[in-house]
């Protein structure tokens, strides 16, 4: 891999220091302070790529459906990317690998690139994932819940370097970490979140926490999908700036209205045209 790879897997990193005055300077691209999990446990992890590298994690809603981070698809043509499901070690060839075009991406209308409000998207694969023992869907917190409380123990998982260089992941990720409360996680931001963002923290000394091209994955709790990996500070895994997700309960109806048009009247693939649908 040549040096040119910072320039695109650090790029949500990048993004997120826009909040910030600091400089990227952390280069832990990974996970922190977490273990690799055991193959495929995680069957809804969904790899996004771009250029044959992995850029961000995302999670599987239902077979044709990537939940992901707005930020991700920032200066990037979906037409050139890839979502790679069924993976433990990214560089293998596992014949448990299934790999689809991006047919339709659904960003938030209110994402802002800045404060990162909102930093949500949906990918509407160009075919039906087979679900099986490596690929499976992960659900939604329900409708109308709040998120999880200060000191709910919950899951994050990436494909994030492992060293400051360049080296991959021996497999997928993961660290526990515990939901840190809004405004306590507000005042170390020096007042910078918005209402549908979660933080966590180590809860205790280590640190441990997600870096850049964890980008886009699940915070689990409770076997529900309740943040998605937005930003940190320059240090990954830095309790001065803890990790901030988006806060999937408060996104819930829009994601189920957004699947529920798509799925009966796919969306027509960029560059094509056809008539509007019926009744429109
Ligand atoms: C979906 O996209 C992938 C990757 O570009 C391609 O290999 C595959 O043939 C496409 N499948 C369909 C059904 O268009
Ligand atoms: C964070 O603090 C700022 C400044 O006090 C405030 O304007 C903002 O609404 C707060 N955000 C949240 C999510 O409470």
């Amino acid at each position: 891999m040549g040096t040119g790879v910072w320039g695109r897997l650090l790029l949500p990193v990048a993004a997120a220091l826009t909040l910030h005055v600091k400089l990227p300077g952390s280069w832990g691209a990974r996970i922190i302070g977490g273990r690799e999990v055991v193959p495929h446990s995680r069957p809804y992890m969904a790899s996004l790529r771009f250029g044959g590298q992995h850029h961000c994690g995302g999670f599987l809603l239902r077979a044709h459906w990537v939940v992901s981070a707005a930020h991700c698809l920032t200066h990037r043509d979906p037409r050139t990317g890839l979502v790679v499901l069924g993976s433990h070690a990214l560089s293998a060839a596992e014949p448990t690998q299934q790999v689809f075009g991006i047919a339709a991406v659904v960003r938030h209308p209110d994402y802002h690139p800045t404060t990162h409000a909102n930093d949500i998207c949906l990918l509407r694969l160009n075919s039906s994932a087979v679900l099986g023992p490596a690929v499976g869907l992960l659900a939604l917190p329900r409708r109308g819940t709040r998120p999880p409380k200060a000191g709910t123990r919950c899951r994050v998982a990436g494909w994030g370097f492992v060293s400051d260089f360049e080296e991959l992941p021996p497999g997928l990720m993961e660290a526990e970490v515990r939901v840190l409360g809004l405004e306590i996680c507000n005042s170390s931001w020096k007042g910078q979140l918005s209402p549908a963002m979660l933080c966590t923290h180590s809860g205790d000394r280590q640190r441990r926490g997600f870096c850049s091209a964890d980008s886009g994955g699940p915070l689990v709790c409770r076997n529900r999908a309740h943040g998605l990996v937005s930003f940190s500070g320059l240090w990954c895994g830095d309790p001065k700036t803890p990790d901030v997700y988006t806060q999937v309960s408060a996104f819930v109806a829009w994601i189920w209205d957004v699947v529920q048009r798509g799925s009966p009247q796919p969306s027509p693939v960029p560059g094509t045209s056809r008539p509007p649908a019926g009744d429109a």
